[in-house]
């Protein structure tokens, strides 16, 4: 099939896609020097290291007197999978199974070797480790080489407020993560909720979709590139866009939002960089929701579900968590967002090869993801891509001469 973006242009509209949103369509892998939700900060136990897959990238955590750390899993002398079979004869170090080489946690020095206590490569290689920090019980990892900026630049707004409480759900979905993004973002989306248990188990109601006004110059979108550096879009369709409750075919009403009560949600919907959605309110108007689409690999993406919610006073936490357990994980986070999930793995397929790129023929209410795509091209970092840099030595001959 070859490369799509190397092809002769079907026609101009689709060369100008290409041109302004190549960097988008490159990275496949996700977005590079910026910091992703991994595990659960309670995943992670001292001394138990975990691999996790980022961005393509085979990475091992490990937590060592409460602060976690976060190497490359792959071993410098023949490249296996440290993973495979942890050895941790230190609390500091992990041993590779195959050979012994052994590899300091806090800055990935191959600091011994057990099989040859005298080879020249002791303290002249390093492993590549990973910037890590942790906020409001999720392990963030960042992706990249550059002295990392600030976490705060790479979260949605609000997410640390004092007391907001956050019970998160992680699964894996087989679908790249922008079209996770884009699922998420979408204003018409919403017309796969219809049926959800969440619109009359909360009292809730949403409309099929919603669209633009006809013939109004009005943006549909707000883009906001904050000081602080956080770098992000909202949907402005709630407030200057139309509700269409009915659906109709050759002019018959065929299907009709199902009104389940008076609350409302999702008032204000927002997507940042590298991939992260707010919905606020969502699922009940004293709650945030927010996800993040963390690219795994090429094909599949962490879905990291955040339901969150500000309760003040030292029960805060448990409380929330009684709530989330005997209500919103079978309303909300199974009832609502699996349909979600079903949508992306059912829009990956025409994606894969990057043809659905080009074949893609969106429509006027898409106006909001064609904005976040203009957006993730001008603000990312730079892109993911497959394999290379690891070793902080990687100029360096592969081989010691004896
Ligand atoms: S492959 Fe790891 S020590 Fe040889
Ligand atoms: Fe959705």
């Amino acid at each position: 099939m070859g490369n799509p973006f190397e092809a002769p242009l079907v026609n101009e509209a689709v060369g100008q896609h290409i041109r302004n949103w190549r960097s988008y369509y490159e990275a496949k892998l996700g977005f590079r020097n910026h910091w992703y939700p991994t595990f659960n900060s309670d995943e992670l136990l001292e001394g138990k290291p975990l691999p996790f897959e980022l961005g393509g990238e085979k990475l091992l955590l490990n937590r060592i007197d409460g602060k976690v750390f976060a190497m490359k899993d792959q071993c410098l002398h023949r490249g296996v999978p440290l993973s495979r079979k942890v050895e941790t004869y230190t609390k500091d170090t992990i041993t590779c199974w195959y050979h012994g080489w052994t590899y300091r946690w806090s800055d990935g020095l191959l600091c011994d070797i057990l099989t040859d206590p005298g080879s020249k490569m002791i303290g002249t290689r390093s492993n590549k480790v990973y910037p890590v920090q942790e906020a409001k019980g999720l392990v963030f990892v960042f992706l990249g080489d550059i002295d990392p900026p600030p976490l705060s630049t790479d979260l949605p707004p609000g997410f640390t407020d004092a007391n907001r409480h956050v019970r998160v759900t992680r699964r894996k979905v087989e679908a790249n993560w922008r079209i996770g993004a884009e699922n998420g973002f979408d204003t018409t989306h919403i017309f796969i909720h219809k049926n959800s248990r969440l619109i009359t188990g909360n009292q809730t109601m949403l409309p099929l979709g919603f669209a633009p006004k006809p013939n109004s110059d009005e943006p549909l979108f707000k883009i906001v590139k904050n000081e602080n550096g956080q770098n992000g879009i909202y949907d402005m369709l709630a407030e200057r866009g139309v509700p269409h409750f009915e659906g109709k075919v050759h002019g018959e009403v065929v299907c009709r939002a199902i009104h389940g009560g008076d609350k409302h949600i999702a008032g204000e919907i927002s997507l940042w960089m590298p991939g992260v959605l707010k919905v606020d309110p969502f699922p009940d108007p004293a709650m945030i929701h927010f996800e993040w689409y963390v690219p795994c690999d090429e094909n599949s993406h962490w879905y990291i579900h955040c339901a969150t919610k500000v309760i003040e006073g030292p029960e805060g936490d448990e409380t929330f968590g009684r709530e989330y357990e005997a209500l919103w994980k079978d309303l909300y986070v199974y009832g609502f967002n699996d349909d979600d999930i079903w949508a992306r793995e059912a829009t990956q397929p025409f994606y894969q090869d990057d043809w659905g790129w080009l074949d893609e023929q969106l429509f006027e209410a898409d106006a909001c993801i064609m904005a976040w795509r203009t957006l993730a091209t001008e603000t990312n970092r730079g892109i993911q891509t497959k394999g290379r840099p690891a070793s902080t030595a990687s100029g360096k001959s592969a081989a010691v001469s004896t």
